[in-house]
């Protein structure tokens, strides 16, 4: 038996993972660690939230002490790290939650892991889940490799950046084995209406107008969310310790052509008249510091381990609207306090 602890698994990607894990490793313990913040949501685990290799921990990776005292209970073997403040608007209005989430809590479970670890490191990984966004700003051209250097622009990608350095930093100083993964923008079901595609999803629904910053001419490298889960599973089965590896789409968008085939994919699917949605653009202010192009090469996870994305932007999309669609009660939820109602009924003890 394996015991995996799975951070921020009530998330977005991480219910995706978590997932993944409890459905395809029955043999393994999966621990979803969250706090539950208003972008945790045990709705997404409905499906698994009885089976007998999964446990839901509420937790915050913040308190030190919950965090070292879970370790101690439960000896898990590898972490995989999701829990993160994620979203880049939030992180230009409230820059401190995301230092101490994304770093502190970060270095709680590094301090956490290492010492229920330090007698014997070899049979433990710490996977640090990371994003594109620390490498800054791509001009017209070119591409992230692994050896781009940081370069963080925004609250969000700074705090992931020293994240990502104290991960290393654990490894290089007490021989902490680590894998990280950098990957591009994620899209899919489960995604928080506060994200470009889902956001503009409700607003289309719900004709309210569709705000594009600034010119709309940003671009960003867009991977279903199930191909980035594959993607962190045979990177935590078969990654070479002390690696990097970026995760990307092959799949670049300028925002505003984003946006016009998503309006054009939900007037066929909301059976309204052609051009009805793309009447809602609105352009406004723009975001600051706001990154022109994130592009990833992904050309080292798809020849070392095989992985590439199984699915085109049209076909990930498509699936991406008809879950929103399918789940307007999910999405009434997570936009109104009923969600709260939820963890409290679920969860009364
Ligand atoms: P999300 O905001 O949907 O989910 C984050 C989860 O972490 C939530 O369940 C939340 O309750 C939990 N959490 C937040 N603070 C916590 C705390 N203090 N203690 C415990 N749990 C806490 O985020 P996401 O989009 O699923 O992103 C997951 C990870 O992947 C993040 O580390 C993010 O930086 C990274 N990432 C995201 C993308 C993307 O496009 N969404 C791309 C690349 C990397
Ligand atoms: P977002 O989904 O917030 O992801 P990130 O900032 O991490 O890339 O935004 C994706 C792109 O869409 C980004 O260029 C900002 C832009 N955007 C808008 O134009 N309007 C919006 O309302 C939002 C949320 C994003």
């Amino acid at each position: 038996m394996k015991n995996i602890l799975i951070t921020g698994g009530a998330g977005f990607i991480g219910s995706h993972v978590v997932r993944l894990f409890v459905n395809k490793y029955p043999d393994y313990l999966i621990y979803n660690l969250d706090a539950l913040t208003y972008a945790g949501n045990l709705e997404n685990l409905n499906d698994i939230e009885n089976a007998p290799n999964y446990t839901f921990l509420k937790a915050d990776i913040n308190d030190a002490n919950s965090i070292q005292d879970l370790f101690q209970k439960y000896r898990f073997d590898s972490v995989i790290h999701l829990a993160a403040e994620s979203h880049v608007d939030r992180s230009i209005t409230d820059p401190l939650s995301f230092l101490k989430t994304n770093i502190f809590g970060t270095v709680n479970l590094l301090n956490a892991a290492k010492d229920l670890w330090k007698e014997n490191f070899s049979s433990h990984l710490f996977y640090h889940i990371s994003t594109d966004e620390v490498y800054g700003t791509l001009g017209e051209t070119g591409l992230f490799t692994e050896k781009t250097g940081y370069d963080p622009n925004s609250p969000y990608s700074a705090s992931k950046a020293s994240s990502d350095h104290f991960v290393r930093a654990y490894g290089e100083t007490y021989g902490l084995p680590y894998i990280i993964s950098n990957c591009s923008n994620n899209y899919g079901p489960n995604q928080f209406p506060e994200k470009l595609i889902p956001l503009f999803i409700n607003n289309i629904i719900e004709k309210k107008p569709l705000p594009v910053y600034g010119d709309g001419n940003y671009t960003r490298d867009w991977l279903y969310v199930i191909d980035h889960a594959t993607a962190i599973d045979l990177t935590f089965h078969k990654g070479k310790i002390k690696e990097t590896f970026n995760i990307g789409g092959f799949n670049e968008w300028k925002n505003i052509d984003l946006v016009k085939l998503l309006c054009g994919l939900m007037d066929e699917k909301l059976n309204r008249p052609k051009g009805s949605s793309e009447q809602l653009i609105t352009f406004v202010k723009d975001r600051p510091g706001h990154d022109l192009r994130y592009a990833i090469d992904a050309s080292k996870i798809n020849t070392q381990l095989g992985w590439k994305p199984s699915l085109t932007f049209e076909e990930g999309l498509s699936k991406t609207i008809d879950w929103y669609l399918n789940n307007t009660s999910w999405l009434k939820n997570v936009t109104s306090g009923a969600y709260q109602e939820y963890y409290k009924n679920q969860y009364k003890k």
